[in-house]
């Protein structure tokens, strides 16, 4: 039995197999619309939630499976203050298979420790987010047909932004990959991405402060939307929350074959009328995290021996 926790636990091997898998599944629904019978997910969202929960539920039911789950802690007995731990033990009597967002960094991997199933990391606190960033990697994939020889423009909050961080993590691995890393000061990437991944992987990356600068030497655009919920104070929030935003006028200088990615929810960093740009491909993005994520489901459950 194997848990995803971040992804670097998946080798580039398994990435490809998994993405192959998804690709399959888009092409032939049907062969997988039972491999899951009988089986359930539980959502465990002890943060608020939209496409993530909703897309891991999607994808087990399309595979034939049921879903049980919460999504806040305040419906759950964390409330009551039971352990992550405790919750694990429980759930993993009840489902086959566990998807769990925690606003705590680590919470996932303390779960995995007690849990009998396997369990998924679906984004803790600021810290890693690995299936959103298998979804990136198949939009990608879908886009460029290769995670090689790609300039990436990451925007918007690279400091607390957990999808940021699973995604440099993950193309770091591969050749050739040049990161433009665009942020207010204050919201950098942190230190330990930069020495530890970064600087480690001889992938070379530059900082900036404006998008317009770089537009025209990136491949992908990955924007992200300034996170309210993970400042201290109100006033840094408004401080930043206008940095950057995206429209048709900053893309003019953009390259032809650009694709704009963002893990939504949006809030104002992209403006409506870039959605009908043909290079905008936040909306298929989303719809690939339901494909992933059949793809990891079953990939997760054939590896525990249940499938
Ligand atoms: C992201 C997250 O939760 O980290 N959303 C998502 O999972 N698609 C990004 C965000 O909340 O801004």
């Amino acid at each position: 039995m194997r848990h995803l926790l971040d992804t670097t636990d998946l080798s580039l091997k398994e990435i490809d197999d998994m993405i192959a898998t998804a690709v399959d599944i888009i092409d032939n629904k049907d062969k997988y619309s039972h491999i899951c019978d009988g089986k359930k997910l539980a959502t465990l969202f002890f943060e608020p939630s939209t496409r993530t929960r909703l897309s891991f539920e999607a994808a087990m039911l399309e595979l034939g499976g049921s879903v049980l789950g919460f999504s806040e802690a305040a419906s759950s007995s964390a409330s009551k203050g039971e352990s992550v731990e405790d919750t694990a033990i429980m759930v993993s009597c009840y489902a086959d298979i566990i998807a769990m967002r925690h606003p705590f960094e680590g919470a996932p991997r303390i779960a995995s420790t007690r849990s009998k199933v396997p369990i998924i990391n679906a984004g803790d606190g600021g810290h890693s987010h690995p299936t959103q960033t298998l979804t990136d990697l198949l939009t990608i994939y879908r886009e460029k047909g290769s995670f090689n020889n790609l300039t990436i423009g990451l925007c918007g909050d690279l400091k607390f932004g957990r999808t940021v961080h699973s995604l440099i993590k993950a193309m770091c691995r591969y050749e050739n990959v040049k990161f433009v890393l665009i942020s207010p000061k204050e919201l950098c990437v942190p230190d330990y991405i930069k020495s530890d991944v970064l600087d480690k992987s001889g992938n070379g990356y530059e900082e900036v402060e404006d998008m317009e600068q770089v537009m025209d030497q990136i491949d992908i655009l990955y924007m992200t939307r300034i996170q309210r919920e993970r400042f201290f104070s109100e006033d840094e929030y408004l401080k930043h929350k206008d940095a950057f935003i995206l429209d048709l006028d900053k893309l003019k200088t953009a390259k032809s074959d650009l694709a704009i990615m963002h893990p939504l929810p949006r809030v104002n960093e992209i403006k409506t009328e870039v959605d009908f740009d043909p290079r905008a491909k936040y909306f298929e993005q989303a719809l690939n995290g339901k494909y992933i994520r059949m793809a990891l489901i079953k990939t997760l459950l054939e590896w525990g021996g249940k499938l």
